[in-house]
Order: C-alpha cells, then sequence, then structure tokens
C-alpha cells in the first residue's frame, strides 16, 4: 500500500532536535497519526501473545491496533501463523470471535472459507476460470521467541533475528515459552500512543509519580543503586544460575533493532516486586533461588517485559485513534502455577495494578499540556536517554518512503 507522506514531513523532522521532546504536531495531527500507522506500526514487530493462549491445533485469537486486525492461530502441523483479517472478496473482517476454536475461518459476509493455512477452500459461484489459490489470506511475518509471539503486519519486516539470537542464552533460564496468563488488563488513556510510549521508556518520573514501585525498585534512582547492592545482587544472580550480562542493541554504527536487557535489584528485603517484598508464585524456569532481582526486557521499541524470579509483566501501548491509547499489560506465571494454590491474583498484580493507574493519569495530562498552544518541547535529562532511543528509532523510521 502506498501512503502519502505528510508534505511538510521533511520540515517537520527538521524542527526534532536531539535531546529534546518531539514538536507538537506529532502528538496532536491526524495526518501524522495515520503516517505512524502505515509508516511505523505496520512495519514493525509486534507482540502479540504467547503459545500458551493456542495449545491446539485450530486455536486462535485476534490482535487489533489503530484500524489493523491479526488472527493468530495454530495450524494441523503445530505451527503458529499469523494473517491479516481481511477477506480477500470484498474486504470484510473475517474472523470477529477474540478467540476460539475452528477448523475454517468463515467470513460471515459472502461465507468464503479459510483453513487454518491461510488457503481460500472455496468461493460461491465464481465461476470456472475462478483460482481460489490466488485468494488465500494475507500471512504476516511471525517469530516465536520463548513462547512469546511477534508478529509484523507490513510486506518487508525489520531484521530480528540476529538481536533474538543475542538475547537468547540471557532469558533461558526464565523458561518464557513455559508460562501461563495470571491476568492482563487494558488502562485506555486518551493521549496519543507516542507519550504512552515515551512514559514507559523512562523512570525519571518513577520518584514522583510511583510511590509503590519506589519503594521496591531501585531504578527510580541511580544514586540508590550502589555498587554494594548490584554486585549482592549478582552474586545470588549468578547462584540463581542467570548470566551476568547487559544487552543494549543497536550498537554503534548498526542500524537494526533496539534489543535491551539488563538486570537490576530491588531494594533490601524484596525478593520480588511485591507489596511487602515475598515471593508471589512459584520461581521461573530454572531458577535455583531468587535473586531479589527485575529484568527489564525490550524486544524492539513497541515490545516491553519486567521479568522477576516467579513472574513476567509484558507491556504494550496500543494506538486507537490519534489521541486514544491502550495500556494493556499481561501478567504471566509459570505454566503449572494455579491460582489460589500457587499465587493469589490480587497480590501478584498489584503493583503494576496501581502503577499502570499512575501510568494512566500521568500521561493523561501530558497530553492535556500538549495539546495546549505555548507548548515547546523541553530538555531530556540523562534519566530519559530510552526517551531519545525511541525518537531516534521512530523518526529515522517515518522518514523513510513507505512501499
Ligand atoms: S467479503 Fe468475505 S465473502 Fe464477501
Ligand atoms: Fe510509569
Amino acid at each position: 500500500m502506498s501512503v502519502t507522506l505528510p508534505t511538510d514531513l521533511p520540515a517537520l523532522l527538521n524542527d526534532c532536535s536531539t535531546g529534546f521532546a518531539l514538536p507538537r504536531p506529532f502528538y496532536t495531527r491526524a495526518d501524522i497519526y495515520e503516517h505512524d500507522i502505515a509508516a511505523y506500526w505496520n512495519q514493525s514487530w509486534i507482540w502479540v501473545g504467547h503459545v500458551c493462549q493456542i495449545p491446539d491445533a485450530g486455536d486462535y485469537f485476534l490482535f487489533d491496533y489503530a484500524q489493523e486486525s491479526l488472527i493468530i492461530t495454530r495450524d494441523r502441523t503445530g505451527n503458529v501463523r499469523a494473517y491479516l483479517n481481511i477477506c480477500r472478496h470484498r474486504g470484510s473482517r473475517v474472523c470477529t470471535e477474540a478467540a476460539g476454536n475452528t477448523r475454517l475461518f468463515v467470513c460471515p459476509y459472502h461465507a468464503w472459507s479459510y483453513d487454518l493455512n491461510g488457503q481460500l477452500r472455496g468461493g460461491r459461484d465464481m465461476g470456472p476460470d475462478f483460482d481460489p489459490s490466488a485468494y488465500g489470506l494475507f500471512e504476516a511475518h511471525l517469530r516465536v521467541f520463548d513462547g512469546l509471539i511477534f508478529v509484523c503486519p507490513g510486506e518487508t519486516a525489520p531484521e530480528i533475528d540476529p538481536g533474538l539470537d543475542r538475547l537468547r542464552p540471557l532469558t533461558a533460564p526464565f523458561g518464557l515459552e513455559n508460562l501461563r496468563i495470571a491476568h492482563s488488563a487494558s488502562y485506555p488513556v486518551p493521549a496519543n500512543w507516542k507519550l504512552a510510549v515515551e512514559n514507559y521508556m523512562e523512570c525519571y518520573h518513577c520518584a514522583p509519580s510511583h510511590k509503590e514501585y519506589s519503594r521496591s525498585h531501585s531504578l527510580k534512582d541511580p544514586a540508590s543503586m550502589t555498587d554494594e547492592l548490584l554486585g549482592a545482587m549478582r552474586d545470588r544472580a549468578r547462584a540463581a544460575g542467570l548470566p551476568d550480562e547487559i544487552l543494549s542493541l543497536p550498537e554503534t554504527g548498526d542500524t537494526g533493532m533496539n534489543f535491551y536487557y539488563r538486570r537490576y535489584p530491588l531494594y533490601p528485603g524484596y525478593e520480588t516486586g511485591s507489596h511487602a517484598g515475598a515471593p508471589l508464585a512459584p520461581l521461573l524456569g530454572t531458577l535455583g533461588g531468587y535473586d531479589g532481582g527485575a529484568t527489564d526486557l525490550q524486544i524492539g521499541i513497541l515490545n516491553n517485559f519486567l521479568i522477576y524470579s516467579d513472574h513476567v509483566v509484558g507491556y504494550r501501548f496500543i494506538p486507537r485513534g490519534l489521541q486514544e491509547t491502550d495500556i494493556q499489560v499481561v501478567w504471566y506465571v509459570r505454566g503449572d502455577a494455579e491460582a489460589g494454590r500457587d499465587y493469589d491474583r490480587d497480590a501478584l498484580t498489584w503493583l503494576w495494578h496501581v502503577t499502570s493507574l499512575d501510568d494512566e493519569r500521568i500521561i493523561r495530562i501530558n497530553q492535556q499540556g500538549v495539546n495546549a498552544h505555548r507548548f515547546v518541547p523541553g530538555p531530556l535529562s540523562q534519566m530519559e536517554w530510552g526517551v531519545q532511543s525511541f525518537y531516534d528509532n521512530y523518526l529515522s523510521t517515518i522518514g523513510r518512503s513507505v512501499s
């Protein structure tokens, strides 16, 4: 699909300064939002879910963002597949149920039917010359990494495999392929999706805005992450079976996708991200104990995870409109953990529920200020380097022509 570039995009890009927030049109203009979806979201790898959602052949779920919809399913040979949820007849959504199990996806409009391989099985009354093989569902690029499913809906996808290969030994001990969803929640916020992403990219706001998080997570204050605190956690992490490494991509001169893996210490007394520090669920994967750490994991700018010793929290920020975004949060525990027996759902979700409510509020009022006429982009702090990484990635991506 060709996309019309906003005619003044070069001038707008020119108005962006390194080390400063983005100018207002990036958060307020409908044509920029449309361009964001076409040039950034449709061309990015998006974390859509986990294999635990589709254990059997024919299981499927939908993943929607902006005006787009994807069908994620498991075919008869056990492979995970992703299709654009668009009928090849006259374009209806093919599947309208959020999740289920089926042998065929039957379009509700004129009943064209597609199998789990996306092939059209037949079109009614299409005449003798009709070739169903030319009208299969469009397939999206897909990768399953440690059970996490990533999809790129565009015709070409950014290179992801070298980064995943670098990441694999770091995440292996957590056994992420063996997880179940304990809870998922969506926090709608009346703000442009970029303000929500930026908020997650920095912990400059953590101390003033996240009272509960700041009681336990040293990331809120670089000065509090002393050598002693860090060293003690590293010793425990090594003993628990975690590699002692930080991964940060792209490296200088490299233009690849953003990957980030770093384990940082919780304050003494906290074994995980719980109210008073006590464990919340069975240890993940092959871990041999609690190290009192948390991993910030990023697989592409849009896909963020926090890995504690006993649970994982996934974060994504789904655009619904120019100033409508869903903050989606998914809590995972080990695959064999049972609610009520091995974990308490309210205790498990407490921290990132209250933190997400805080985030909804600060992102919402951020947008309100940005909408006002005298907003001018201010300078970023040293703690907001992640925001700059996002800007670099975003601006270079949307500045490219899209075909
Ligand atoms: S639009 Fe799907 S069968 Fe007609
Ligand atoms: Fe936050």
